[in-house]
């Protein structure tokens, strides 16, 4: 390809490149992707998180070197991976710490999402990608959890598979389908293992190949919410408010990942239990299928979801099938659209209403844990605000995110503790406010005061 720009034509180079898009590709996604020049620490993560998805494969590879799936080795094999392999103790409170980093590192890149609006067109599809990986990473992070084989591994897995069985009519057999048992057994330890180590892992890696082919095409956004394809370009076409991704945003990643090293190193070498929240204490106890521990929580990065599991109780019920009514009179009231559109979503509310107080509360709590992850892929419909990011956006707002997420950390913590009168009640008023904040963005998201948004990104050097 003579005089094409995007490739060598000279040396090894040369030879690879008339074979494969090998500079192109680097050219079009590194050196000459452009990305915006005010970018801040919020946008670590995402190269954080591939990097903690490296981390988790590879310490994972040799993990697999010595661990035996199997009911009667597991647990042993996990306490020689521990003892008798050399530096197997680093390579595998690695992983486990990697496992609850990587909530970590995922929940604060959700969350930058969230306040600069990064989810809003022409992001949608990055969006949906990242909540799909978002799931995998629970399925991961719950599969994984059973292959230790100790109390919590046994007892959280017979939780949440049991949860299946309050499905109507088809739920008791699905969930011992599942288990390929009536108990969680070897058969159950076999199947998670092989969706720990091999399906989910290519699905995830699929899914984040997907997520950064998506960005790159609709290009970043940043904490100003402002397109840099469509404000000024340079002679040559490019955004002049974009720098080349590298060398300027590798070197600045850097930056962030000796940070996350830094705290990740404390934690394995210091304190790799951290209190019981990322490796819990009941863990270190065999699996013993006679013998149900007296409190069995999930770990941390499931707690907020499994809050509003428990907080769906009967009573409940009555307060969110009223929730279910009045949201079928206000859209009937000030409904769009004409004739079955008109009356289609009032119609679904009130069966939901009905329905919820026909059916097993359980069901329910199981809907509103499934419901309260899967509304993230709505969300860049439910947000009809004139602007991208909270900069811009009326002061009361930020209000409505803090209190967001203060909500989320209090469900996260609830979910943690022994069910209490009290914390029951903290959990459903969590709940409320958690679907309240995306059933209602439709309405609150379009009110206030919203402030000019510039026309070129707000950047101040260093
Ligand atoms: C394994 C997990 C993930 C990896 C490796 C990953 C990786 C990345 C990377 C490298 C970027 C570009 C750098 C940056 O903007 O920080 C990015 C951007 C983005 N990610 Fe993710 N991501 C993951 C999970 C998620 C999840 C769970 C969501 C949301 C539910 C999400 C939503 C987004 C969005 C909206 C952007 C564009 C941000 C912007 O341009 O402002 N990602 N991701």
């Amino acid at each position: 390809m003579a005089g094409d720009k995007t490739v060598e034509s000279t040396g090894f180079m040369g030879w690879l490149d008339r074979r494969f898009p090998a500079t192109s590709t680097w050219k079009a996604h590194v050196s000459e992707y452009y990305a915006p020049k005010n970018f801040n620490f919020w946008y670590f993560f995402g190269s954080l998180a591939l990097l903690v998805l490296v981390i988790q494969i590879v310490t994972g590879i040799f993990l697999v070197m010595h661990y035996k799936p199997d009911a009667e080795r597991a647990f042993q094999s996990v306490e020689y991976i521990m003892r008798e392999v050399p530096g197997g103790w680093f390579i595998r409170y690695m992983h486990s710490t990697g496992a609850s980093m990587f909530f970590v590192v995922v929940y604060l890149h959700m969350l930058r999402g969230l306040l600069y609006g990064s989810y809003r067109k022409p992001r949608e599809l990055v969006w949906i990608f990242g909540v799909a990986i978002f799931l995998c990473l629970m399925g991961e992070a719950f599969f994984g959890y059973l292959l230790p084989w100790g109390q919590m591994s046994y007892w959280g897995a017979q939780v949440i598979v049991n949860l299946f069985s309050a499905i109507p009519f088809i739920g008791p057999d699905l969930s011992i389908w599942i288990r390929g048992d009536y108990v969680v057994s070897d058969a159950t330890l076999n199947r998670f293992f092989a969706f720990h180590v091999i399906a989910i892992p290519l699905v995830l890696i699929g899914l984040v190949a997907a997520h950064l082919v998506a960005l790159h095409e609709v290009g970043s956004n940043n904490p100003d919410g402002v397109e840099i394809k469509e404000g000024p370009k340079d002679r040559h076409g490019r955004p002049m408010d974009g720098l080349p991704f590298h060398p300027y945003y590798t070197v600045h990643d850097i930056v962030g990942v000796a940070g996350f090293l830094i705290v990740f190193a404390a934690i394995v070498f210091f304190g790799p239990e951290m209190g019981g929240y990322f490796l819990e204490y009941n863990n270190f106890i065999p699996a013993d299928s006679l013998k149900t521990p007296p409190h069995i929580a999930p770990v941390w990065y499931f707690t907020p979801f499994y809050s509003m599991l428990r907080a769906t109780t009967d009573d409940f019920t009555w307060v969110l099938s009223g929730a279910a009514v009045l949201g079928a009179l206000a859209l009937l009231v000030k409904g769009r659209g004409r004739g079955i559109a008109r009356i289609a979503l009032p119609v679904i509310l009130i069966v939901v209403a009905v329905l919820l107080r026909v059916l097993d509360a359980k069901f329910w709590g199981v809907v509103t844990m499934g419901g309260t992850v899967v509304i993230l892929f709505f969300l860049p419909w439910l947000d009809h605000s004139p602007v991208k990011s909270i900069r811009y956006r009326p002061d009361w707002h930020k209000v409505v995110y803090a209190l967001f997420m203060i909500d989320f950390v209090i469900l996260g913590y609830v979910g943690t503790q022994p069910p209490s009168p009290a914390l029951n009640l903290t959990s459903q008023i969590g709940t409320l406010y958690y679907l309240a904040f995306f059933f209602l963005m439709p309405v609150w998201s379009r009110l206030g005061t919203f402030k000019p948004v510039p026309e070129r990104v707000v950047y101040h050097a260093h």
